[in-house]
């Protein structure tokens, strides 16, 4: 029997703090060796390519189940052959809770779905939009003994928005279970304000979803979610930074200790909010929340990312096509802002448009595009055998061209959404081919996985987000 199911041979490998000529020896889904030379097993050849983690995509939208029946266009096997087919062999992703039920009985029906269609590994945020005390008491320890260990909330967006005093309870039960709260911060009063004087004065095209919620929206909400956060001591990260003012935010909670991590995606790094005006209603296309900021926005992202205010690097893909009778223009082109569904894919291209403007522009190095997109959000969100290249994770890796220029298509992307915002747009840096445990699922673009192959990550207690022990008089408010 040869030693090895595979050999990686003759790449350099990158991982969040090293560089190396070596190959890798797997067996049995895992890395077995790292070595100068390695012999005994089939062979995929990496020469002249870089050999990393595949991407972990610690905040992607798919097969989203939607209130009153139906789910994401996006579904658990597009989604993954979009992510294979861009470098990305784990997602975390997300059940939801609808106003009035549990929590429970959407994630059975989700899990059903994942474990039928995923060809990715796969773990969960659960979505929480109304805090009852069933759900808080009952519902979240089994949720949480069932390897759910992140806990997602709105600070806007109707109906799944939570107040002030219901976002504590969140962060309450967090911290007695165990969980990281992710929270989404604007301030849903500011934006509603802006929105309704806006349509009051005919300012409706795509361009006005930005005026709707200007960076100070985004930053009081940031600083408050921090805050009460802080009065709990519940380790939280801020999804979705767009610019400087809530990058500043998370900054000075980092500086007095608090457990705070700061995510970003692409969009915020690539496009600007010119693209919502775009002729017609093209503008659409480039909708997210919060919206896309401008060059300047885009530099401070850069330093906050140098500082490592700012250690994830997610896709928000959005599971939501252009046309269709879901999509973004169902409304008819003259549909306001307000009816717009938010959001941009970015499965497929989150590696390569990181690695094109961030290493190949000269922000990163190969080590960072690994921490920022791989170790770190595995590290943070509790997967542990993820996002690593070491003996014993396991071996789900992405062999990259560094200096292969591709034009980015829709096709290209390989997902169910018929739109990229980067249609157009040329790339330095592709990935040639993915392996999740050992076994190669995509290769010069083509995805040779099975639907239902991708496995559930159950996360176990982790050392990452255990509270400091901090409270303000030393009270526990969480404890009663
Ligand atoms: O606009 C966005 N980001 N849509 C996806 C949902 C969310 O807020 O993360
Ligand atoms: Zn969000
Ligand atoms: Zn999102």
């Amino acid at each position: 029997m040869p030693e090895f199911d595979l050999i990686v041979r003759g790449g350099t490998v990158v991982t969040a703090s090293d560089q190396f000529l070596a190959d890798i020896g797997i067996r049995a889904g895992r890395i077995a060796a790292i070595a100068d030379r390695l012999e005994g097993g089939p062979e995929i050849d990496a020469t002249g390519l870089f050999v990393m983690p595949g991407g972990v995509d610690s905040h992607c939208h798919i097969e989203q189940l939607q209130d009153g029946g139906g789910a994401d266009e996006e579904t658990f096997l597009t989604g993954s052959t979009a992510a294979l087919a861009g470098g990305t062999t784990s997602v975390v992703t997300f059940s939801t809770q609808f106003k009035g039920g549990g929590v429970l009985a959407p994630l059975a029906e989700y899990r059903r779905r994942a474990a039928a269609g995923a060809m990715v590994d796969y773990a969960f945020h659960q979505i929480i939009t109304d805090a009852t005390e069933a759900v808080i008491r009952t519902e979240l320890p089994e949720l949480v003994a069932s390897g759910v260990r992140s806990l997602k909330v709105f600070l806007t967006y109707d109906p799944l928005r939570l107040d002030d005093r219901e976002y504590l309870e969140v962060l309450s039960a967090a911290r007695r279970l165990g969980c990281l709260v992710t929270v989404h911060c604007e301030n849903y009063d500011a934006i509603a304000w802006r929105s309704k004087a806006l349509l009051a004065d005919g300012r409706t095209a795509a361009k006005y979803h930005a005026w709707s919620r200007p960076e100070v929206v985004e930053r009081e909400a940031t600083h408050r979610a921090i805050a009460l956060a802080e009065l709990v001591d519940t380790p939280i990260e801020v999804f979705h930074v767009s610019g400087s003012q809530a990058a500043e935010e998370i900054a000075r909670a980092q500086r007095r200790g608090v457990k705070v991590w700061g995510e970003t995606c692409p969009q915020y790094l690539v496009l600007t909010a010119e693209d919502m005006d775009r002729p017609g209603f093209e503008g659409a296309k480039f909708m997210c929340s919060p919206a896309p900021r401008d060059a300047a926005g885009t530099a401070a992202l850069w330093e906050a990312i140098r500082l490592r205010t700012l250690e994830v690097i997610s896709s928000d893909h959005s599971g939501w096509c252009y046309d269709g009778a879901r999509g973004k223009r169902a409304g008819g082109d003259d549909a306001p802002f307000t009816k717009i569904p938010n959001g941009v894919p970015g499965l497929a291209a989150r590696l390569p448009l990181l690695w094109s403007e961030g290493v190949a522009g000269g922000h990163i190095t190969p080590s960072d595009f690994v921490r920022l997109t791989a170790t770190q959000p595995a590290w943070l969100f509790g997967l542990q055998a993820k996002g690593r290249i070491a003996p014993g994770a396991d071996a789900d890796l992405v062999l990259w061209d560094p200096a292969k220029k591709v034009t980015i298509t829709n096709a290209l992307m390989q997902q169910a959404i018929d739109y990229t915002p980067y249609e157009g747009k040329e790339v330095t840096g592709w990935p040639v081919a993915t392996i999740l445990r050992g076994q190669v699922v995509m290769k010069d673009g083509v995805v040779q996985a099975k639907p239902g192959s991708g496995r559930y990550i159950p996360v176990p207690a982790y050392d990452a987000i255990r509270p400091r022990g901090v409270l303000p008089d030393g009270f526990d408010a969480a404890a009663f």
